[in-house]
């Protein structure tokens, strides 16, 4: 049977109370990943009208956390950076996310760009859903079309992040 919205933002609620450290994030990331493989609710949520790079499906009214439909049609390389206080999780729909994570090597100053250092790149695959807690530097990259599933902890359109560089 499908999942709708509702139940799977409840069920994300009742895990972030029950358990709102990493361990909850990873429960959630696996409850992520059978959504991603749930034909009725991708088909819900995605194409047509309803694709955009983002498309806020549900935000908690208690804890602030977010579950966004991305799209993309043209290739994007993101710039390395993390998502502040705010913790987010990657659920990838369609096409391949080419992902890079990033050691910090000088913090940023004064709005001086800090430095990072690229430990590994992988690839996330339809299906596929990876935690990024609290400063977890990453930096995605696209090509084509691409369809993202994210849990946000908080609406990233309101976190101010300090610029990062990669290390020549
Ligand atoms: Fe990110």
């Amino acid at each position: 049977m499908s999942c709708t919205l509702e139940a799977f933002a409840a069920d994300c609620k009742a895990k972030l109370i029950t358990e709102p450290g990493p361990g909850g994030r990873e429960k959630i990331r696996e409850m992520l990943e059978r959504v991603l493989a749930d034909d009725e609710f991708m088909r819900t949520h995605f194409g047509n009208d309803r694709d955009s790079e983002r498309n806020v499906l549900y935000r908690d009214p208690e804890l602030g956390f977010c579950i966004v439909a991305h799209t993309y049609t043209k290739g994007i390389a993101a710039s390395p950076h993390h998502h502040g206080p705010a913790w987010a999780i990657y659920g990838q729909a369609e096409g391949i996310t080419e992902m890079t994570d990033w050691r910090l090597v000088q913090e940023p100053v004064d709005g001086k760009a800090g430095k990072v250092a690229a430990e590994r790149t992988y690839t996330l695959n339809p299906g596929d859903a990876k935690v990024y807690n609290e400063g977890d530097i990453h930096s995605p990259q696209w090509e084509g079309l691409t369809r993202l599933l994210r849990i946000e902890g908080q609406d990233m359109t309101t976190v101010r992040r300090d610029p990062l560089e990669p290390i020549a």
